[in-house]
């Protein structure tokens, strides 16, 4: 009996270590899955844009996947979830606030420019973002720019709040029907694509999860109510009106599944986000901006 479970024990750690990641010597208890093969189409095209055209194409899609015929678009283009009436719902009363709060912070016209817009338009700036920020030296989402930005004019508007996602959303709103396009094949943003793709694949909480276990084997599969949708597409249409949350951020909704799956969240803004923030929208690279959108 001892033996076997000796044996057993033996197997699982030869097992384990066949698993480890090679690279990862400085965590080599957490597993990573090299699962980027999971589309064939996807490896070796950095910006991953060729996904849109994959998914665009319904012979790809299963409806099995979805339960239903009717539900199987929501896999991977999800920004309204029916039934919906587009013309009214949440998110246009934060679009409105969003507007509000925008014109009140560019008054002088600084705002716009600290976001980054050319010749004060927003037209097309929230489809490049996450981006490389020139004051803030690093890599950031919209969201982390805006906070920063009305610090600049005298204002709390903290990442993760409804007021800041507001605004993300007006800006997002300005470039809707714009396809996303950020570029991850070079600098401090390919650094932070990378990151992010590691952290997407890397499994960790009590429940030894990657985000990958379920947004990419177990696309279609059902938890609980919900149907566990593919990674594509998700960036172009947040910050999203969810009728639980009011307003969600995409980093709001990380934490969401963090806690869904017993990993320790982190607040919105941080490194970790930011970079799996990077990943997911290079994966909506060719989506248009659709804001605002409803999911429940
Ligand atoms: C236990 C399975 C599970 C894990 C692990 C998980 N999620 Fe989710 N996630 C879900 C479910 C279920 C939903 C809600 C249905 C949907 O939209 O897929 C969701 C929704 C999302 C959405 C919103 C989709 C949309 O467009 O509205 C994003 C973005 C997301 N997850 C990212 C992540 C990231 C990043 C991680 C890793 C930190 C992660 N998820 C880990 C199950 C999971």
């Amino acid at each position: 009996m001892r033996a076997s479970i000796a044996c057993l024990t033996l197997g699982l750690f030869a097992a384990s270590a066949v698993w480890a990641d090679p690279e990862a010597t400085s965590a080599p208890y957490r597993e990573y899955a090299p699962m980027e093969n999971y589309r064939p189409h996807v490896s070796g095209d950095l910006s991953l844009s060729g996904t849109y055209a994959y998914w665009k194409d319904p012979k790809n899609l299963d409806w099995r996947m979805a339960g239903n015929p009717e539900e199987n678009w929501k896999l991977n283009w999800k920004f309204m979830d029916p039934p919906f009436n587009p013309a009214i719902h949440g998110g246009h009363f934060a679009l409105e606030r969003g507007e509000a709060l925008y014109k009140s912070l560019n008054a002088r016209g600084r705002f716009a420019r600290c976001l980054g817009a050319d010749k004060g338009t927003l037209k097309g700036l929230r489809a490049r973002y996450p981006m490389y920020h020139r004051t803030l030296k690093k890599v950031a989402g919209l969201e982390e720019v805006i906070e920063h930005c009305a610090a600049q004019e005298g204002r709390v508007l903290q990442n993760g709040s409804y007021d800041n996602s507001a605004v993300s959303l007006y800006v997002a709103s300005q470039s809707n029907g714009m396809p996303i396009r950020i570029d991850v094949s070079k600098g401090e943003m390919h650094a932070a694509w990378e990151r992010g793709r590691r952290l997407f694949h890397m499994r960790a909480g009590r429940f030894n999860l990657a985000c990958a276990s379920c947004h990419t084997h177990q696309i279609g599969l059902r938890l609980r109510g919900t149907v566990v949708t593919t990674p594509y597409g998700d960036a172009a249409h947040y910050p999203v009106y969810r009728t639980s949350y009011q307003l969600q951020s995409l980093h709001l909704r990380f934490i969401e599944c963090n806690l869904d799956t017993r990993t320790q969240p982190l607040l919105p803004g941080s490194r970790a986000y930011t970079d799996l923030e990077v990943f997911l929208t290079a994966l909506s690279n060719g989506y248009p901006v659709t804001v605002p959108s409803e999911r429940d």
